[in-house]
């Protein structure tokens, strides 16, 4: 039996970098192309468990050729915001939660455990130590990147003897170049799947996003945006692009529902999604559900003039509203009556707390529910 022993944010050992580089504009970031000066490391081997993480200055890593994340896709990531507020503090958006589903996608991809909770801490002395790099502006936060790799250097398919853990920072703008607000059109074909059960697809590992690229590449030939991933012969509604989906609609009983699909196996459990029904539940305006629904299901209550909105949630865009599908050759327009949650950025609301507005109202409350953990100044 292995005993880890746990690496502790107590024993970071920092390499402040020497030279500082430029801060770009906040206004014309290009989503994960620049990266903050230092980036966080900690080294994991059967025989000696886990070193001492480190904050060093970014730099290029150096793996052997043989490294099982390279051939076999034995690596997980994770994404989170860090935002500042109008008050100039800075806030990353429910990171335990992240910090969760990092643990469950070790444990599905055979890499070590570690300890959330000393993770998180190292992860915080990182955004503290780059912190000028959070963006002073109300469309531009810092987006953090955990990664777990595998670096066994052997060909074998086998469970990695060693593994790299590292994070790296970069400030985003809106995540579509369309920006935030413009609602995206999708292309829905069930010829690729993007998860089945027993699968990988409700963990955040590498491979199933290497695997999507093609679907999105023949949406973007087909004149859409994204890829509504359908699943099953009845074609169930599952996830858009790397974003889990939402429909707010009159369901068959005449009832106002917001609906996502169930957390069964081949969904995604994202924090924004979480973040979503948590507030929803809570409003009690409406019924919330977790669901199936399907492309007929959607069809029909568009005939019937039953959907209100559809949009895609995620961190990186936080939510992003649908304008149309492309299924069986046919354009299907959602028509958007009210922009009730999809003008709502959750960025937005953390930020400037601002209620003049009845969807940031909506926001607002979004403020006040979740914990938002705070950097200690
Ligand atoms: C496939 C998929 N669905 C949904 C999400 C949204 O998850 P979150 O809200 O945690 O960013 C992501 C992004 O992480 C994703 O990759």
């Amino acid at each position: 039996e292995i005993i880890y022993n746990f690496f502790k944010a107590k024993d970071l050992i920092i390499t402040p970098a020497t030279i500082l580089k430029e801060k770009p504009d906040p206004n014309n970031l290009v989503f994960g192309t620049v990266y903050t000066d230092h980036m966080l490391t900690v080294e994991w081997s059967l025989n000696f468990g886990w070193e001492k993480p480190r904050i060093k200055p970014l730099e290029n890593l150096s793996l052997h050729p043989g490294s099982s994340a390279l051939h076999y896709a034995v690596e997980l990531f994770e994404g989170l915001k860090a935002y500042r507020g109008v008050d100039k503090k800075i806030r990353l958006f429910r990171p335990d939660l992240n910090m969760d589903r990092m643990l469950r996608s070790a444990a599905r991809i055979t890499l070590p455990e570690f300890d959330k909770k000393e993770l998180l801490k190292c992860i915080e002395e990182l955004v503290r130590l780059d912190q000028e790099w959070v963006p002073y502006s109300t469309s531009a936060s810092l987006y953090v990147r955990p990664t777990f790799i595998g670096t066994e250097p052997s060909l074998g398919v086998k469970k990695p003897t060693k593994a790299l853990l590292f994070v790296i920072l970069s400030p985003v703008g809106p995540y579509f170049s369309s920006g935030s607000f413009k609602p995206v059109s999708l292309w829905a074909d069930p010829k690729y799947i993007r998860a089945w059960k027993g699968g990988t697809g409700d963990y955040k590992v590498g491979g199933n996003y290497g695997a999507s690229i093609f679907a999105q590449n023949e949406a973007l030939r087909h004149g859409c945006q994204q890829v509504l991933w359908l699943c099953g012969e009845d074609h169930q509604i599952t996830e858009v692009g790397t974003m889990n989906l939402f429909l707010y609609w009159i369901n068959e009983d005449g009832e106002d529902e917001l609906a996502t699909p169930p957390l069964d196996g081949i969904i995604l459990p994202g924090v924004t999604r979480q973040s979503i029904l948590d507030l929803a539940h809570k409003w009690d305006e409406f019924k919330v559900t977790e669901r199936y629904l399907t492309m007929n299901d959607l069809i029909i209550a568009l005939k019937e003039n039953r959907v209100k909105e559809m949009f895609g949630s995620g961190t990186a865009c936080v939510v992003c509203p649908v304008s149309d599908i492309l299924y069986k050759d046919e354009v299907r327009e959602v028509f958007i009556y009210f922009y009730y949650f999809s003008s709502s950025l959750v960025s937005v609301d953390i930020r400037t707390n601002t209620n003049q507005m009845y969807h940031f109202l909506k926001v607002f409350k979004i403020c006040k529910s979740v914990t938002i953990k705070r950097l200690k100044a």
